[in-house]
């Protein structure tokens, strides 16, 4: 998988993905993430990559040229399953938004910036937008990352134990249930009986309760 990632401000994300899981992925060659500067692709003396919008409104605009000139000279290089754009108002990332896009070949991942990117590139070369949540970030770079990194995590290989991606919470629509590690007593607080009973069919039934009940407690949205 290949993530092309566009940016007014790729160092904010240049130390994140060169970081943990991301970085493994990437040497393992499993997904080749590269970072590009949309001011690399003005052609005004001034390098400007925001204007004033039509119409008068507070804030400013990302202008379409530069843009235009990044994503079409990508699409000409090589064919992308989607060109997404990062924004509040776009549609909101799910899991299975992540599960969908970690089957794709090639992306592109537009960060907005300013009040927003001239409509016509939006009409014209976008085929996703996506809003992490309804809450507004400066810029799109966070969502960037939070993409990339559910998205690659969930590349065969990506993570040790292949099972544990299938077994995060929200792939199967629920919370996980609580997790707990040695020592079986700790202070006097002990874990469950019956994760030391070795009855695997038991565990496996606590388990599936107790993803239950939590989801019904914190998240009952979820079971409907
Ligand atoms: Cl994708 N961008 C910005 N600027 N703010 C957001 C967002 C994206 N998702 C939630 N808030």
């Amino acid at each position: 998988m290949r993530i092309d990632i566009l940016s007014v401000v790729p160092e904010l994300l240049s130390s994140f993905l060169n970081e943990s899981i991301l970085r493994r992925a990437q040497k393992a060659g499993l997904v080749e993430i590269v970072l590009h500067n949309i001011r690399d692709y003005t052609t005004d003396k001034h390098r400007q990559v925001d204007d004033y919008p039509f119409g008068g409104e507070a804030g400013m605009v990302m202008k379409p040229e530069p843009v235009f000139n990044l994503i079409t000279k990508l699409q000409a290089e090589r064919r992308y399953d989607e060109v997404i754009f990062t924004t509040p108002d776009g549609n909101q990332y799910s899991q299975g938004t992540a599960n969908r896009l970690s089957t794709l070949g090639n992306i592109i991942i537009l960060c907005g910036h300013y009040k927003g990117l001239d409509q016509r590139i939006r009409d014209h070369l976008v085929t996703l937008e996506i809003s992490i949540g309804d809450y507004v970030l400066t810029g799109g770079e966070l969502a960037a990352a939070v993409i990339a990194d559910s998205v690659v995590r969930l590349l065969p290989g990506a993570i040790s134990d292949s099972e544990s991606a299938l077994t995060d919470s929200f792939q199967d629509g629920l919370l996980s249930p609580p997790v707990y590690t040695r020592p079986a007593e700790f202070k006097g607080w002990r874990v469950p009986d019956v994760l030391l009973s070795g009855n695997d069919a038991l565990i496996d039934r606590w388990h599936e309760e107790q993803a239950l009940e939590r989801t019904k407690l914190l998240r009952p949205d979820l079971l409907k």
